[in-house]
């Protein structure tokens, strides 16, 4: 068992204590779940939605935290970083290099549209910026390079899982869990702050809880559910940040994580994505229990996730699942934390 630690991180040091933010993750497990668990009865909480834009209101929320969450941009910058990759980056790249704006209809792109959500962020309007995963089409360094300007240059605080594209060139032999350790490694590390275990970490924001997972494979780890379960014991109102959305009734298996459908017999993609087919087993008791746990946890407060490229909302255990529409075409979610007066 690791020595319980908490740690006090920053990514290139730009941001951190003027937020009071506090990063603890996987790597370095706290062990306080026995001490501080979540009230059986938690403070009283609604949810609102306003459009694609959300608000979470807590009693046990002290002050507005304010959250801009993107996901599914699927950026297929390349340069020559990737010339060897090619064979393997081609298909998806094509994908979305070309789009119609979610207002306005007008022909657009995916990097045009992030530069410009990001030229509108700053600090005096978010105090957390989300991204939750498919922000690039393959594992590009030239668009690694890219997000690190753009998301630097905001000077707001900024939290990151992979979704299934981010680490997968098509084609390339291996179990997933594998490649994505191994592309993550080599590609996307430095989206992560610093120190942060990339499958699980956390974030408190002005007493808000920001845990960041990333089931890209559909799958949870158990060191992840570890994680999780002593995260939503500390007791602070939680909000869970994915790729893949958790399994609500009625729903396909897009919302992949824990659905009981999800296996190799519905794997529709794996030949055209030209990856490990899902297992026939289907999920893990890990993967179930995950989910399980995570909605009856009495502090959770949302569920934010993407993948399915469309704007959804389920209720599940009584808690809000919110999928953000891609941001392929400009779309983004707003999330504020407000305090329940
Ligand atoms: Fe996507």
């Amino acid at each position: 068992m690791s020595t319980p630690q908490t740690s006090q991180l920053t990514r290139r040091g730009f941001f951190g204590a003027s937020l009071g933010t506090a990063l603890t993750t996987a790597v370095a497990p706290t062990a306080f779940a026995a001490e501080t668990s979540a009230p059986a009865v938690f403070p009283e909480t609604s949810f609102a939605l306003n459009g694609v834009d959300a608000k979470i209101y807590s009693k046990a929320i002290a002050e507005p935290v304010r959250v801009l969450q993107i996901s599914d941009a699927h950026l297929f910058l390349d340069d020559e970083r990737g010339a060897d990759y090619r064979d393997y980056s081609k298909r998806m790249a094509a994908a979305y290099n070309k789009t119609k704006h979610f207002k306005t209809g007008a022909d657009t792109n995916p990097i045009d549209e992030l530069t410009k959500t990001l030229a509108d962020v700053t600090p005096e309007k978010y105090d957390a910026v989300v991204l939750t995963g498919d922000i690039l089409s393959f594992p590009s360094a030239a668009g690694v390079d890219f997000l690190l300007e753009k998301l630097g240059a905001t000077g707001v605080p900024y939290y990151y899982v992979a979704g299934n594209h981010d680490w997968h060139f098509e084609g390339l032999p291996g179990p997933s869990a594998d490649l994505r350790a191994e592309w993550t490694s080599k590609i996307l590390a430095p989206l992560y702050p610093k120190g942060a275990d990339p499958l699980a970490h956390s974030v408190d924001v002005k007493g808000v809880k920001l845990l960041l997972v990333d089931d890209s494979t559909y799958e949870i780890l158990p060191s992840q559910l570890d994680f999780v379960r002593r995260e939503l014991a500390a007791g602070l109102p939680t909000a869970l940040f994915m790729h893949i959305p958790l399994y609500a009734p009625g729903r396909s298996v897009g919302y992949g994580v824990g659905h009981p459908k999800w296996g190799a017999a519905t794997d529709g993609g794996w030949q055209i994505e030209r990856r490990e087919r899902w297992p026939e087993a289907g999920h893990t008791e890990t993967t179930f229990a995950f989910r399980r746990d995570v909605l009856a946890a009495p502090n959770l407060v949302g569920v934010f996730t993407g993948h399915v490229h469309l704007s959804s909302l389920d209720v599940c255990e009584g808690k809000a699942n919110l999928t953000a529409r891609a941001a392929v075409d400009g779309s983004t979610v707003k999330i504020e934390f407000l305090p329940l007066v």
